[in-house]
């Protein structure tokens, strides 16, 4: 069974379309991306998706076996080749057969290592550790790091020219904050599957919270976030989620709705007064409403959302403009009384200084 794959950010799309044209090839792979974005799980919907897929994916962390055994971890040993090898083993290599062997965080491989790994993927042949026959492998090698391998040539780290071998085909998939219109497609997908899976009652998350989500930098990706709603399904089943739920480093992030913005508490650090960060774009919109369709929401007001809108959009076009109700009133269509009764009304939610300026 495929693995699923969430995404419909336009940097996952292509992703997705460059993986089903070398799913059937059997060129190498070089996956890059930060911790948590995915590098195995792309390794392994690969797989799945070529015609390797009823032959064994064999994963091996290279950053994870001590040096002194990497070698007859890859490639197996006989019977008394070194102190402790007690009986004959094959290795991963061996293991792959036919398959999928997934060398991840391949820039933890020893030089002495890189140069026999090099030696494989050309000649596709390899020797157990204490034999001397030769065995043929018939695998589709992908790798993956989160490192930079150009510069650990550039610092003699890393052989450049297993570099250039194993990065035929280079994929790197984009970190969470960079495709925000995702984190309510995997917050529904990580919901539902649990529900599923664990007959649960699903958690919700409030609009502020979602907002806070897409502003949160989100340093380990998708398994942070995988983590996090996996938490709440536990500790808040069948419940809503609020922004005071959620864990201390979250409150670095200002929520633009719900939340008086004139409280320093909520404010960016980097807030010097006056004028929010960047005025949010159509995407920030169109993620919002999809949100808002999505099924871990189960009913909306929406005249309070209305007004939030109201209030966002109003709010964003004083920033825009330096707090001038004039042009603010232009940006937006309507007449400056209009805006300044309108500001009147939506105050709370509207920085002072915006409504107290005579722009
Ligand atoms: N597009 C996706 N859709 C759904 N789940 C995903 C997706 N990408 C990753 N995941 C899930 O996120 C978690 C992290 O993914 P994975 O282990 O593949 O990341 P990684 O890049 O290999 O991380 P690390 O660098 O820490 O090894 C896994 O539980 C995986 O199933
Ligand atoms: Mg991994």
């Amino acid at each position: 069974m495929t693995a699923e794959f969430i995404g419909q950010a336009a940097s996952l799309k292509k992703l997705q379309e460059l993986l089903a044209r070398v799913a059937r090839s059997n060129s190498t792979l070089l996956i890059t991306g930060e911790s948590g974005t995915g590098k195995e799980r792309v390794a392994r919907m690969l797989h799945d998706m070529s015609p390797r897929h009823g032959h064994p994916f064999i994963p091996v962390n290279c950053g994870a076996i001590p040096e002194g055994l990497i070698e007859s971890e890859l490639f197996g040993h006989e019977k008394g080749s070194f102190t402790g090898a007690l009986s004959q083993r094959p290795g991963r290599f061996e293991l792959a057969e036919g398959g999928t062997l997934f060398l991840d965080e391949i820039g933890e491989l020893p030089l002495s290592l890189q140069v026999k790994l090099l030696r494989v993927l050309q000649e596709r042949t390899y020797e157990r550790v204490g034999s001397a026959i030769q065995r043929k492998a018939d695998i589709r090698i992908l790798a993956a790091t989160h490192r930079n391998l150009e510069q650990m040539v550039s610092t003699g780290q890393f052989r450049e020219d297993l570099f250039y071998r194993i990065s035929v085909i280079p994929v790197e998939i984009p970190p969470l904050r960079q495709r925000t219109e995702d984190i309510p497609l995997l917050v529904d997908y990580f919901v539902s599957r649990w529900v599923k899976e664990e007959r649960g009652e699903p958690v919700r998350f409030s609009l502020p919270v979602m907002d806070i989500f897409r502003r949160y930098p989100w340093p380990g990706n998708i398994r942070e976030l995988e983590n996090l709603v996996e938490r709440f399904l536990v500790l808040k089943s069948g419940e809503m989620v609020h922004p005071e739920d959620l864990p201390e480093k979250f409150s670095q992030v200002a929520p633009f709705i719900d939340e008086p913005i004139d409280d320093p508490s909520v404010l960016p650090e980097d807030f010097k007064g006056g004028i929010l960060p960047p005025v949010s774009s159509g995407g920030d919109m169109a993620s919002a409403f999809g949100e808002i369709i999505s099924s871990t929401v189960e009913h909306i007001d929406l005249s309070n959302m209305l007004a939030e809108i109201e209030r966002d959009l109003i709010r964003k076009a004083l920033e825009r403009f330096g707090g001038n109700k004039t042009k603010a009133s232009e940006f937006l269509g309507m007449n400056r009384t209009t805006l300044i009764e309108k500001l009147k009304r939506l105050r709370p939610g509207i920085p002072q200084d915006f409504s107290e300026t005579d722009g």
